[in-house]
């Protein structure tokens, strides 16, 4: 048998038959995605016949896997219960493993899995991801964002790969298949998001307004979305931007007539959070939208305004059969009818050795080292070190937002490795640790100094925006820790934790050595690796690197193809030690 992902004629009959038995509201149902808690009861599961369940920040689902799984388990027997018995999806936010789940392992954001440029090495963390989302009851991740972004001070440049849109086509198109499996039943269901221009919004404004033609718009920042459809990617999700104007949850022409008609996209449309309560089901659903994500506190409500829309010919029968028919096909690929359930086999291997090998892999290759004076790196390991900054010693803030929480985490991640305790794996002297530029040792070498960004997600990142929390610069605690130790005629190497490039040109010239980290995730020994030449660094910049603030004037960042503006650094831009 053919079990390769393409038109299915039986898959197709099973749909329309199943479709052909549905009423009106079972329908709406299968379009409703609710949250865990709150307001959704078991109870509305069955009465409300809901179609999906979504996972993101908030009350944990259980304390550990199992409980997880259980709780998704009872919701599922009561999809199972109803007269059709149509199974749940369960979706997450594993944007970089299954970072909902404390424990499981945690790789770098995708922009340094841009820097390294490996397809291999995405598929294999899109595998890994799939396997710990399943382990913890999911069948669905809203991953990858396939963004190109077109301005740094967005909030969200580290969840996409690269400002090149052949080096984001070619991850994309890794990280659906390692996602979804090569052969039906899909591992999980992928999402390529968010369609379209997230990260070509002018000033970089999460949400905002992109001005770019429909002709720039077509080749910059589709070819991820062509991939993906070639991939076989199970959906993708609606943007909160507008497009020359038009919000792109309500864009028609871009959601219907280019994504799902001209790309024969045949998976799952799904709004971004909450879409519904800021531009209407209505406008939503007629726009193409198949799925509307996070329905409570409102769900009789909504459910009635779509009756209504419907009963009243606002909506056409035929859009909500279209959307059904796209849902109930995914839920079949995904092998859901034959496999509700999820597999407590799995829960054993959520963050295992070998998981996490292949985490401090893709640290080491998404490395950048910018500088490298008189052969600063590799570290000796006889050298006297001391390690400077909270981030050499904190696996929460090296690991960015979508870390436990929505927003990251200040804690330490459970069972992962900080930078520092990586040098001390190799260093044969005993190596200091100076938390804030207070703890003046004598004698030292080099100091390692790792500054940067605490985590941030979404519109919270944004640099001027509506937040207003963010920089281009350092702070200036951080300046000044390389200040201090440049100032004692100690050499300098510094690690910057960041979501994407800062302005840094003056900590470039004062440090001897300095790497680009990016937001490295549970395995912080991989930086340590790198340092020490146990392996070499591979990480080529996938974005061009700025010089000064005033790079960041225009509605672009000063990357951009026709800018005029000299980067420091461009693009591919990266030392190794041979
Ligand atoms: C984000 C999406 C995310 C969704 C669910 C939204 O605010 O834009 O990327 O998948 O929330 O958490």
């Amino acid at each position: 048998m053919d079990k390769k992902i393409k038109t299915n004629t039986l898959l197709e009959q099973k749909v329309d038959s199943l479709l052909a038995q549905m009423t009106l509201d079972e329908k709406i149902g299968q379009m409703t995605q609710v949250r865990h808690f709150d307001d959704i009861t078991l109870e509305d599961i069955k009465a409300k016949y809901i179609g999906s369940v979504i996972h993101t920040q908030g009350p944990l689902p259980g304390n550990d896997a199992t409980e997880w799984q259980d709780k998704f388990i009872d919701m599922q027997e009561q999809a199972l219960d109803t007269r059709l018995g149509i199974p749940l999806l369960f979706g997450v936010d594993a944007v970089h493993g299954q970072n909902t789940y404390e424990g499981a392992t945690i790789f770098p954001h995708n922009i340094g899995l841009g820097a390294s440029r490996n397809a291999d090495l995405v598929e294999k963390i899109a595998t890994i991801t799939a396997i710990e989302s399943k382990a913890t009851g999911f069948n669905w991740v809203f991953s990858p964002c396939v963004a190109i972004p077109f301005n740094e001070k967005w909030g969200r440049v580290y969840e996409a790969f690269s400002e090149i849109t052949e080096i984001t086509t070619e991850l994309t198109k890794a990280s659906v298949r390692g996602h979804q499996g090569l052969t039906e039943p899909f591992t999980v269901m992928a999402t390529a998001k968010h369609f379209i221009g997230d990260g070509a919004t002018d000033f970089g404004v999460e949400g905002g307004n992109t001005t770019l033609s429909l002709e720039e718009v077509q080749q910059r920042l589709l070819p991820p979305y062509q991939a993906a459809i070639e991939a076989g990617v199970g959906s993708v999700m609606a943007s909160f931007n507008k497009l020359d104007g038009i919000s792109m949850h309500a864009h028609k022409a871009m959601i219907t007539d280019l994504l799902k008609e001209s790309l024969h996209f045949d998976g799952i449309v799904v709004s971004d959070w909450k879409a519904y309560s800021r531009f209407g089901e209505t406008e939503i659903i007629n726009a193409g939208i198949d799925v509307v994500m996070a329905v409570d506190g409102d769900l009789g409500m909504f459910q009635e305004g779509v009756r209504n829309a419907v009963l009243n010919g606002v909506i056409p029968q035929s859009r909500i059969d279209d959307a059904v028919r796209r849902i109930l096909r995914q839920k079949f690929r995904v092998g859901l009818f034959d496999n509700p359930f999820p597999d407590k086999k799995l829960i054993k291997k959520i963050g295992i050795k070998k998981h996490r090998e292949v985490a401090r892999q893709a640290v080491r290759e998404s490395l950048v080292l910018l500088k490298n004076d008189n052969d600063t790196l590799p570290l000796r390991k006889a050298s006297k070190i001391v390690v400077v900054g909270e981030f050499g010693d904190n696996t929460g803030l090296q690991s960015g937002g979508w870390t436990v929480n929505w927003q990251g985490t200040t804690e330490n991640y459970k069972d992962a490795t900080s930078i520092l305790e990586g040098i001390r794996k190799f260093s044969t002297q005993e190596v200091i640790y100076d938390h804030d530029g207070s703890a003046n040792p004598d004698n030292v070498d080099v100091a390692v100094i790792v500054v940067g960004e605490t985590p941030y997600a979404e519109f919270f990142g944004d640099i001027g925006g509506e937040m207003n929390k963010y920089q281009l610069t350092l702070s200036d605690a951080h300046q000044k820790l390389i200040g201090h130790y440049v100032e004692k005629g100690i050499k300098v190497v510094v690690v910057l934790i960041s979501g994407r490039p800062l302005v840094v040109t003056k900590q470039i010239e004062q440090s001897n050595a300095f790497v680009a980290a990016w937001l490295p995730g549970s395995e912080g020994d991989g930086i340590a690796e790198a340092l020490f030449g146990e392996y070499d660094f591979k990480g080529k910049l996938p974005h061009s690197w700025p010089k000064s603030e005033a790079d960041y004037n225009g509605k672009y960042g000063p990357n951009f193809w026709d800018s005029g503006i000299k980067p420091l650094y461009p693009i591919g831009y990266g030392l190794n030690y041979k």
